[in-house]
């Protein structure tokens, strides 16, 4: 019976943890970190940084749809980040709800002067995009101002 207990307990406490990491943004964002870095700087030529440009889209409607549909639908380039140019295909991040979704990007964007990104936001760039590959979303990335 004890045992029994101890059992209940422990599945409870490991199903509260798995709760809190599947909706940390912090969380979600290692498993882009293996291929964009843990600081998000990437590696030239295969991984994009995900720093300035990523902040640039954020402030615009069409940039922030196409980072959430990025995530969605996943890209293949070619695509210009931070000047350079990029012709690899990053998969669709399946899996992840709009919420999580949200989470992440907002953790790559934090201190930006862009506005989070809300579930409700990334829903609505969600519905409808089934029919976009990774080749679609690429074309759809706005260009950056002085690049
Ligand atoms: C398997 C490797 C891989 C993983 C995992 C991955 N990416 Fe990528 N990502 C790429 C590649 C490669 C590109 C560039 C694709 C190209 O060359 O067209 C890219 C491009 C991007 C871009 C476009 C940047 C820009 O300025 O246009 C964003 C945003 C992005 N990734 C965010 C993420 C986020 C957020 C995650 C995690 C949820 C993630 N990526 C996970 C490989 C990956």
């Amino acid at each position: 019976m004890r045992r029994l207990a101890i059992l209940v307990a422990l599945t409870g406490l490991a199903t509260a943890s798995q709760a809190m990491a599947a909706d940390d943004g912090a969380t979600i964002y290692k498993r882009c970190a293996a291929c964009h870095l843990a600081d998000g700087s990437g590696v030239p030529g295969a991984f994009p940084p995900l720093k300035a440009d990523v902040r640039s889209l954020a402030a615009t409607a069409a940039g922030r749809r196409y980072l959430a549909l990025v995530v969605i639908r996943g890209v293949s380039g070619p695509i210009t980040v931070g000047g350079k140019a990029y012709r690899g295909t990053m998969p669709a991040q399946a899996g992840l709800n709009d919420a999580q979704v949200a989470a992440v990007l907002n953790h790559v964007i934090r201190g930006a002067a862009a506005k989070p990104f809300t579930p409700r936001e990334i829903a609505g760039y969600r519905a409808g995009s089934a029919g976009l590959n990774s080749a679609a979303v690429a074309r759809l990335q706005p260009g950056i101002a002085g690049k």
